[in-house]
Formats: C-alpha cells, structure tokens, sequence
C-alpha cells in the first residue's frame, strides 16, 4: 500500500506541531514501518530537532518547489532513527514559497511531487509552519489525513473555524479526514480544561481520544536535538504519542 500522508497543521504558533511530527514519525518508524518526515516549515525545526546540520549548499525541500524541480528522492536523508527519513528545510523555503503564488498548479506540487516516493514508505508526516499561507495550502493538497494540534490553554479554539475554511476551500465540502489533538495537556488544571473542552464542543467527535500531556522531556529532546524515545522513551510524552501512533494505525484500518 502506498503510504497514508498525515498533515500537522494549525496557523496558530507553538502548539505542538514539530513535536509531534518528531514524536509520532519517530514512534511509526520504531514500530517498523517506514515513515517520511517532510519539513515544510521554513523555521526548519523538525530538521534541527532530528540533529541535521544543514549547509549553504545542501538540498532541501526548497529544491522540490524552484524551477526546474528536483525529484523528492534527492532531498531526502536519513536519520539516526532506523526507519525514519526527513525532507529537511531551512529558511530558504521561505523565499521560494512566496513564488509559488505565481505557479500553475501550484496546490498540487507537494502532492505530485509524494506521489513518485509513496510507495516506498507507510506513512509520510508533514510538518507545517505557523501561517495560512501557500505552504500550509499545498500541504492540505496533498494530504489523507490532517491532524489540528490544539493547546489546552485559554483560546485554544480561536482560528479554528478559519482553517477548516481553509481547508473546505482546497479540498471541498465533504473532506472530512481531519482531527484535534488536544496537546500539552495538565489534569490538575481542571477549569481550563472544562474551558477548552466547552469551546471545542461544536467539534466534540473529531477530537482524536489520545491527548498529549505536559511532558517536560519533550521539551528538553527539542533542546538535546533529538526524538523522545532516545531521549526518554519511558516518559509520559513518549508513551501519550505512542499511544496516538496506535491510534491513528488502527483507524485507518477501520476505514
Ligand atoms: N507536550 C509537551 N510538553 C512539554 N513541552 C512541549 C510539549 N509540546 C510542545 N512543547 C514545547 O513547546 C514549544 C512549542 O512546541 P512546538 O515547537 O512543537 O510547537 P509548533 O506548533 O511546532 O510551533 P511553531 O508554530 O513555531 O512551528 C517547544 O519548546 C516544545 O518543546
Ligand atoms: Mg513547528
């Protein structure tokens, strides 16, 4: 089977997002199967989370969008964890997105571009910058599934409804293959958590059932420039995206 693209997406920063595109394409691949980890946020923090040192010269995902394109497969590297692989980024992608404005086509490009390497790998995650711009657009494009990390503090729902516009506007009405995952998670703060879990009603049953608690060894591996389950594997972050790996394995096979 050709692998099931998942999008980590939401416009609003800090999140969540590289977290758990590190965490969950670092728990599919340890699971063996074969995960892609494409960084499509010019902030380059799924790359400098998995240890890449990046030079001037290097290819990167910005390759795939200038003109002439170069194929994926050139982009892409392996990492210290067997199984994962990384379409890296830096800032440099964020020149070439503001070109992209201009391409026919152009919502397409990521996902004609994953097509040619699909095949090669089970899952393929994709980590978004912060923004509803076109980047975030051709990641939607190409994407199976979309998963909406929601941080449980005070507005976490604010925005919502314009990315799911965002998204409605790109792949229509009846795309309906997107999901909350409620992040940085702290039980002990039970009106806050009554609060968001009040403003997320209207969306009550696309709230995916893992959450991921506060969970300082997440933090500490971004800052140590590598995945959780090297960093700590046993920690309540790790276990909680895990679990979430489970999860989305076993609704797809439901689907
Ligand atoms: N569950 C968690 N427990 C503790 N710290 C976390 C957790 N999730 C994320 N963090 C920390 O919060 C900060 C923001 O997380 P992250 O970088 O994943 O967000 P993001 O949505 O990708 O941000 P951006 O919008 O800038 O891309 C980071 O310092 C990260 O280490
Ligand atoms: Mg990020």
């Amino acid at each position: 089977m050709p692998a099931k693209t998942i999008l980590i997406a939401t416009h609003k920063g800090g999140t969540g997002k590289t977290v758990t595109a590190m965490a969950l394409s670092t728990a599919i691949a340890l699971s063996k199967k074969k995960c892609l980890l494409v960084d499509l946020d010019p902030q380059g923090h799924s790359t400098l989370g998995l240890g890449l040192e990046l030079h001037e010269a290097d290819i990167t995902i910005r390759e795939v969008f200038s003109e002439p394109p170069q194929p994926i497969a050139r982009v892409i590297r392996t990492t210290h964890v067997p199984g994962l692989d990384i379409a890296p980024s830096n800032i440099r992608l964020a020149r070439v997105a503001q070109a992209l404005y201009m391409r026919p086509r152009r919502e397409d490009l990521l996902k004609r571009a994953l097509d040619a390497i699909r095949p090669q790998y089970d899952f393929i995650i994709i980590d978004c910058p912060p923004s509803l711009g076109i980047l975030v657009e051709i990641g939607i494009a190409a994407a199976d599934l979309i998963i909406i990390p929601c941080q449980m503090e005070a507005r976490a729902a604010d925005g919502l409804v314009d990315l799911l516009e965002v998204i409605t506007l790109i792949r229509g009405e009846q795309f309906n293959a997107w999901q909350i995952l409620l992040t940085r998670v702290d039980s002990r703060r039970t009106i806050t958590n009554e609060a968001v879990l009040a403003s997320l009603s209207p969306w009550k049953n696309k709230i995916l059932k893992s959450c991921i608690p506060q969970s300082e060894p997440l933090n500490q591996a971004q800052i140590q420039r590598t995945d959780i389950y090297t960093f700590e594997p046993k920690s309540k972050g790790a276990l909680a995206y895990q679990a979430l790996k489970q999860e989305i394995i076993n609704n797809g096979k439901q689907s």
